[in-house]
């Protein structure tokens, strides 16, 4: 019992009060703003970035597209087809191609080389070299869209960090890798964050979803904000969905005062120090190391493993966060912690499991809480934003640790609902938002794209009559 105390101190520092999660939402609302207006914006660490997307799904989409999915470890190439009456995908094919840590890491042209190679694969095996199909790509990294077609990389997070692309327009290293290869070619493509697709996933079955979040590898979230509130676009009506890039906060030094010693650790060891200091409190790429790090100086102080530590518990990243996810779950969690623990070369005893699990669930915790705060700020924007006492939304997720962990959802849903009382949300989870969500962006901003021509073209023909006049 006394260790337990003494772990408890340890664990203190994530503990978060209501009050703290509110204090720490409205300075991500303050943020928001700051990145929406024009002036602020080159200093906002949370970009609130423009993505060009005006709508939501309408039901009426339809079409054969290529989507393209990097994010995370894998690449996905998929095919699909989307019909019309039934509001639903038809068909998708895909395949997933490993992208091995040298090319995470070496430059952007083997990088989109590659990704072009995996794409003339795919297109073999389906046989459909001969099509140009317009194509959405899923990339999951802050760009500042200039368009849907034009989209500048700001800079990698999640572990890439290949040369030559930050400050670059990704589209056009996609068709230059293309080109090079030079035997097939694509249509007009358009550019997605996964958090977007994931909305936009959503949005075709449930149309009130306009929001998306992303709690994987890294966390994000997306929602269509008024258009009047969206300096750097020209337009007053409207809406448009703004990519938060809600990482960032914090990159200005605004989470020092909740940012542990732990925190500060895997932010200054990882490969882009100073940049996501909140997505690295949260996200599965930073969780299982920072509960390592956790255990690597409760051992030191000899308050688990009788002080004896191991050279895999030594090892960063040996502590993965599916693990954290394992050793939390109901009813095998202990036995999971216990397996883990062995093969991490540590002798425990039943004392050492259940404070293993404190841990874990500490950790887990906080991230879940975290990401209530940044919901909830999100949430109860749109609901002011349009004037409401109550509102009524649904919210596209996806990622792994929403998925994968046992109770990190009811934890995020019960804290959002204590953030933001006047909010109801229903959370969805988005099947394939990377897959179908490019595909239904593709074909929103076809929808859209001839619509402007027709536009175009039916003021052309007034002014023709008012000058046959
Ligand atoms: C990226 C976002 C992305 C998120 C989830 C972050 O690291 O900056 O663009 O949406 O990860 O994949």
């Amino acid at each position: 019992h006394k260790c337990v105390a003494k772990v408890k101190k340890y664990l203190k520092p994530f503990l978060l009060s209501q009050e703290k999660l509110q204090e720490i939402s409205a300075r991500l609302k303050k943020n928001m703003i700051q990145g929406l207006g024009k002036h602020t914006h080159h200093k906002a660490p949370v970009k609130m970035l423009p993505t060009f997307v005006r709508a939501t799904p309408d039901g009426t989409e339809k079409g054969d597209f290529l989507a393209l999915d990097l994010g995370g470890t894998n690449f996905r190439v998929l095919y699909v087809r989307v019909m019309e009456e039934e509001q639903k995908v038809l068909k998708m094919d895909s395949q997933i191609c490993a992208i091995p840590q040298d090319i995470m890491r070496g430059t952007g042209e083997q990088l989109f080389d590659h990704i072009a190679a995996c794409l003339a694969d795919f297109l073999d095996s389906q046989n459909l070299k001969g099509q140009t199909l317009p194509l959405g790509f899923t990339f999951s990294f802050p760009c500042e869209q200039i368009e849907i077609d034009k989209s500048i990389l700001i800079h990698w997070t999640k572990g890439f960090s290949c040369s030559e692309v930050e400050g670059k327009d990704v589209v056009k290293l996609l068709r230059d890798a293309i080109h090079r290869r030079a035997d097939y070619d694509i249509g007009s493509v358009a550019m997605v964050n996964d958090t977007v697709g994931t909305m936009m996933s959503c949005g075709y079955k449930d149309q009130s979803c306009e929001i998306g979040m992303i709690i994987g590898t890294g966390t994000n979230a997306c929602y269509m904000e008024e258009m009047k509130n969206v300096k750097r676009v020209e337009g007053e009506d409207g809406r448009m969905c703004i990519n938060t890039e809600w990482g960032g906060f914090g990159d200005d030094g605004s989470l020092e005062d909740i940012q542990t010693q732990f925190d500060v650790v895997v932010d200054k060891t990882s490969i882009n120090p100073g940049i996501h200091i909140f997505e690295k409190m949260i996200s599965g790429m930073y969780l299982g190391e920072i509960v390592r790090l956790l255990l690597v100086k409760l051992t030191e102080d000899k308050l688990l493993f009788k002080g004896k530590t191991s050279e895999a518990l030594l090892t960063p990243g040996r502590f993965e966060t599916r693990f954290i996810s394992e050793i939390e779950e109901q009813d095998r969690g202990l036995k999971n912690c216990q397996n883990i623990l062995t093969e991490l070369g540590l002798k425990w005893d039943s004392v050492d499991v259940r404070l293993v699990r404190l841990v874990c669930d500490t950790v887990s915790i906080r991230s879940a809480h975290l990401c209530a705060a940044a919901l909830a700020t999100i949430v109860n924007r749109i609901r002011e934003n349009r004037g409401l006492d109550y509102l009524k939304t649904t919210v596209g997720v996806d990622g792994t640790v929403y998925r994968k962990h046992p109770n990190f959802s009811d934890k995020l849903q019960a804290m959002v609902h204590r953030l933001a009382p006047n909010c109801s949300i229903t959370f969805l989870v988005s099947e394939d938002g990377s897959g179908k969500g490019a595909a239904m962006v593709t074909a929103v901003a076809q929808r859209q794209a001839l619509s402007h021509l027709l536009e175009d073209s039916d003021s052309d023909r007034k002014e023709d009559e008012e000058e046959d006049k």
